[in-house]
């Protein structure tokens, strides 16, 4: 008797995620696995898709986001992910996690900026762990543990000096204990204000808890402007002291003074990547969001409010307007502002590209969901790449902006069964059509779902299709890092 799948999909473009060039067929779905793959004219299924050529991809892997929050606000939370084809998102970045620490006030900045007060009540990872497995998300959730969450757990709010031995091994262990409840490494957030007093010896100290479960060390670096150099080989070293895989955050030479240095970092990332596992994640944009006191505001960077505390109705200005309005200057208008997150007009596109083009990359979007005006990369990311990049401008092929963004990000996370379409793998797959797919959000209108995304499956289940929007499905899955 014929193989009867749930799902068949039929007459694609296959793109299987490894890069491999892509290849006509049909691709059949029984519960959450690829079942078979090929000509599947001998099948039925119970609901049948005619793909008409356009491309069927493996669901697309965010390796970067601040997703903590949104994964727990329900399935149609993550229609910005969805919309765009991201099946799986890897969230506690830039050294920022909603667990292993509660807080019972509103954290230190840029704690603040991933979720409410409301949700900063998980005392360990596995409660946070249990949490999405009752309360499943749309989409997979691969999950690192951020260290200056682990600081504000051992050194409450005095963070403006390095820990003390005793409190960096109280991290250590706490991380540790993390890992072995399913934490896929550790990630730091070394340039901003709070943790840029920890000193690369403290981090040694914590991130030592890698070497024994095998987890990865994930950063937002100490630099990404003057002293971006510096900053890979402290990476580098952090690594390699704790035999960690190495993954370089949101790759980028900012400030006009840094523009086209690219041809000095990836050299540099490049001659560590020969004797030791080392990857990077971008975003395929000009501008950088975090936090508004993050960087001194100046004439030559364009600023635009994300988000304020006290002024949330300047959220989507330029601060050079609303300095203007109030007859102040930057530094002054951005005080008022705080807490506030912020778009910085601060990298040139020819680094953007010579940076994502690079063989090391993966795409991730860095997006922060809970902005008012968030940066266009949380809707526009993966499309944009698609449709800007690969076909418009012809950066790179499709089978390799596929690759960027599932094949390679399930090897350097070691996720297992994703990221590439082969019998037996897990069924997260997105339709698209490769000569319409193009981002829609942009500055001024960023919650914007994308062209051309045809359907989106989790674990064989459908959770966006183009015409009805986000479902409810709770399709997705806490995953585990296999090393
Ligand atoms: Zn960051
Ligand atoms: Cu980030």
């Amino acid at each position: 008797m014929a193989l009867r799948c749930d799902l068949i999909i039929r007459d694609a473009t296959l793109i299987d995620g490894t890069g491999a060039p892509r290849r006509r067929g049909d691709i059949g779905v029984k519960g959450d696995r690829i079942a078979a793959i090929g000509d599947l004219s001998g099948m039925s299924a119970d609901r049948e898709v005619m793909a008409e050529g356009h491309v069927v991809a493996p669901g697309f892997i965010d390796a970067h986001t601040h997703d903590d929050q949104a994964v727990l606000c329900g399935p149609a939370c993550m229609l910005c992910k969805t919309s765009q084809g991201v099946t799986t998102v890897v969230v506690g970045n830039c050294g920022i996690s909603l667990s292993p620490v509660p807080m019972a006030e509103r954290p230190p900045a840029p704690l603040d900026s991933v979720a409410e007060l409301s949700f900063w009540n998980f005392d360990s990872f596995a409660a946070y762990a249990e949490r999405l497995r009752t309360e499943p998300s749309a989409v997979n959730t691969l999950a690192l543990i951020g260290h200056m969450s682990l600081r504000v757990g051992a050194m409450g709010r005095e963070l403006d000096r390095p820990a003390t031995d005793k409190e960096a091994e109280r991290m250590r262990k706490q991380l540790a204990q993390s890992l072995a409840e399913g934490a896929a490494g550790l990630s730091t957030g070394l340039f901003y204000p709070p943790s840029k007093h920890a000193p690369t010896d403290e981090v040694i100290a914590v991130a030592e808890a890698l070497r024994e479960h095998k987890g990865l060390y994930v950063t937002h670096m100490r630099d990404e402007a003057d002293h971006v150099l510096d900053s890979i080989e402290e990476t580098l070293k952090i690594g390699e002291a704790v035999g960690a895989p190495v993954i370089i955050s949101h790759h980028k030479c900012a400030q006009p003074e840094n523009h086209g240095r690219s041809v000095q970092t990836l050299p540099l990332i490049e001659e560590y990547a020969a004797k030791y596992p080392v990857a990077f994640d971008m975003y395929p944009y000009t501008a950088s969001s975090t936090s508004l006191a993050a960087r001194k505001p100046r004439p030559d960077v364009p600023v635009t409010v994300a988000t304020s505390v006290p002024h949330p109705e300047m959220a989507g200005r330029e601060l050079k307007d609303i300095a203007a309005e109030w007859g102040v200057g930057l530094e002054e208008a951005a005080q008022r502002l705080l807490p506030a997150g912020a778009v910085f007009h601060n990298m040139s596109e020819e680094d953007v590209r010579r940076i994502m083009s690079h063989r090391l990359s993966m795409i991730g979007s860095d997006g922060g969901p809970l902005a008012k005006h968030p940066h266009p990369r949380l809707w526009g990311t993966f499309p944009r790449v698609l449709g800007l990049y690969s076909r418009e401008l012809g950066l790179f092929d499709l089978e390799t902006a596929v690759h960027k963004m599932t094949g390679r990000t399930a090897q350097v996370f070691g996720i297992e069964d994703r990221g590439v379409l082969k019998e037996g793998a897990f069924a997260d797959l997105v339709l698209f059509d490769a000569g319409t797919v193009r981002d829609r959000a942009t500055f001024t209108e960023p919650k914007q779902p994308a062209d051309g995304i045809v359907e989106t499956w989790v674990n064989g289940q459908s959770v966006y299709t183009h015409a009805a929007g986000a479902s409810d499905t709770p399709a997705g899955r806490l995953l585990q890092r296999a090393a």
